[in-house]
């Protein structure tokens, strides 16, 4: 039999657990590392103290370690050159270059992109000069949807505005062009038309060349029950989501994901990894509201434990330009993902809670790390979003119960998490 593989994890929060925890079920396995990881992933892999943007120090670690797979969890180890540098280096990385990164390290370039291939996505301009954009301001009309707001580059999720008047409108694009709120990420700002509707996530993997679609998942933004409060990275995650049958996931993947990756690839710019559409679905049609280069997260929690095959085989393959030849398949059935927070969340919070009832028992469901770390042997808070809770069962409502049955046997002080995880669902699924 031929040795086992050794696979490195890039990045520390639930994303990468979960990835981790796929990673580990793979017959194909030798030894896995995560780096940076947190304390859930070190209950079944090596951490390795080395931050997930440390390209150099990534590069020669996993090169001196005879690393054979590399999978990369945030989008800013992509943005600042990771694969390519692994690439270079000989390794077989998960995850795109920075010039296929591009894609959502760089909305401008996106929304051009969905133009120049006839991808759907809201009507909008792209401004360099704040005067400019104050100018295309001036024709908004705020009665009639209005506009969306953005920093174009990378913003850790928060470089997005709604404003609901010109006043907010013009408030907001001062904050970003002038008063630099998101960095050199504001420098150039993207004002689109304001789209409404159901929102949904559908992942793909891809080799370069051929794409094969994940389940579509929910994420679910905002702090509070009922959609209410300030954005935060995501408080929960459910699929497949009822709002997007089979037969439209078929559509978008022929329609958008496939003509997606054949565009970049006709650009010079293959991609490798996994393609993340964020979809709004309105009244006129499924509209793209952002491509991002890698895994959700939350979603990645909620659709790898109904993930059928070998992860590893699979983005293996793709690395290999193999993608064409292998399965992807999924299980029957449905997951939840309930993520609980530090109080506070998303504003300031504090770290070193200890956190009890880790070890369950759990009965179909997981606790993935989000922002953890180990002290003198306890796990204590160290992070905005501390775990995700994930349970899966033959159905969305039954996957719920395992996920909130877990919630309950956990504790740190002043946890917060969302009692509606699936609400939307639930709703639509009831109404059948
Ligand atoms: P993005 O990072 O571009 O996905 O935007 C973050 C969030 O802002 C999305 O998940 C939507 O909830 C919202 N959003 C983005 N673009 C639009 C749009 N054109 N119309 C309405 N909401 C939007
Ligand atoms: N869940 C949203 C994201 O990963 O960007």
């Amino acid at each position: 039999m031929a040795p086992g593989l050794r696979v490195l994890v890039v990045g520390s929060g639930g994303r990468e657990h979960a990835l981790a925890w796929k990673v580990a079920q793979s017959p194909r396995l030798g030894r896995l590392f995560v780096a940076p990881g947190n304390a859930g992933t070190a209950a079944l892999a090596e951490n390795v103290s080395l931050a997930a943007d440390d390209v150099p120090g990534l590069t020669a670690w996993a090169a001196r370690h005879g690393i054979d797979l590399v999978i990369v969890g945030p989008e800013a180890a992509l943005a600042a050159g990771l694969a390519d540098a692994l690439r270079a280096a000989g390794v077989p990385v998960f995850g795109p270059t920075r010039a296929a990164a591009e894609i959502e390290a760089s909305k401008a370039f996106a929304k051009d992109f969905m133009a120049r291939h006839g991808l759907p996505t809201a009507a909008y301009g792209i401004f360099t000069d704040f005067y400019a954009a104050i100018g295309y301001l001036l024709g908004v009309d705020f009665e009639q949807g209005g506009v969306v707001i953005k920093a174009s580059g990378l913003a850790a999720g928060k470089g997005v505005m709604v404003p609901t008047c010109a006043d907010d409108a013009e408030a907001a694009v001062r904050e970003i062009m002038l008063d630099h709120a998101f960095g050199a990420a504001g420098d150039v700002v993207i004002i689109e038309e304001r789209l409404s509707g159901e929102e949904i996530s559908l992942l793909a993997f891809s080799d370069g060349v051929t794409v094969k679609p994940m389940l579509p998942a929910q994420d679910h933004k905002r702090i509070g029950d009922n959609d209410t409060g300030p954005n935060t990275g995501g408080m929960g995650a459910y699929a497949p989501a009822p709002a997007c049958p089979p037969e439209l996931v078929a559509a978008l993947t022929r329609d958008i994901l496939q003509p997606a990756i054949s565009g970049l690839a006709a650009e010079g710019r293959p991609f490798v990894g996994v393609l993340y559409a964020g979809f709004m679905l309105t009244p006129t049609g499924p509209k793209l509201l952002e491509f991002n280069c890698r895994f959700g997260d939350p979603e990645t929690q909620a659709l790898l434990p109904l993930l059928d095959s070998d992860l590893l085989e699979v983005a293996l393959a793709c690395t290999q330009g193999r993608l064409a030849e292998v399965d992807v398949r999924w299980k029957a059935g449905a997951a939840a993902c309930v993520v609980l927070a530090a109080p506070g969340y998303p504003g300031a919070y504090p770290s070193g809670a200890p956190i009890s009832g880790l070890a369950g028992p759990f009965d179909q469901a997981v606790v993935f790390h989000a922002g953890t770390r180990l002290a003198n042997d306890q796990v204590i808070t160290a992070g905005g979003r501390v775990l995700g809770v994930t349970g899966w069962d033959a159905d969305l409502p039954a996957a719920l119960r395992r996920a909130y049955a877990a919630v309950e046997c956990i504790h740190f002080s002043g946890a917060q998490f969302r009692r509606d995880i699936g609400g939307r669902a639930l709703r639509r699924l009831e109404a059948r």
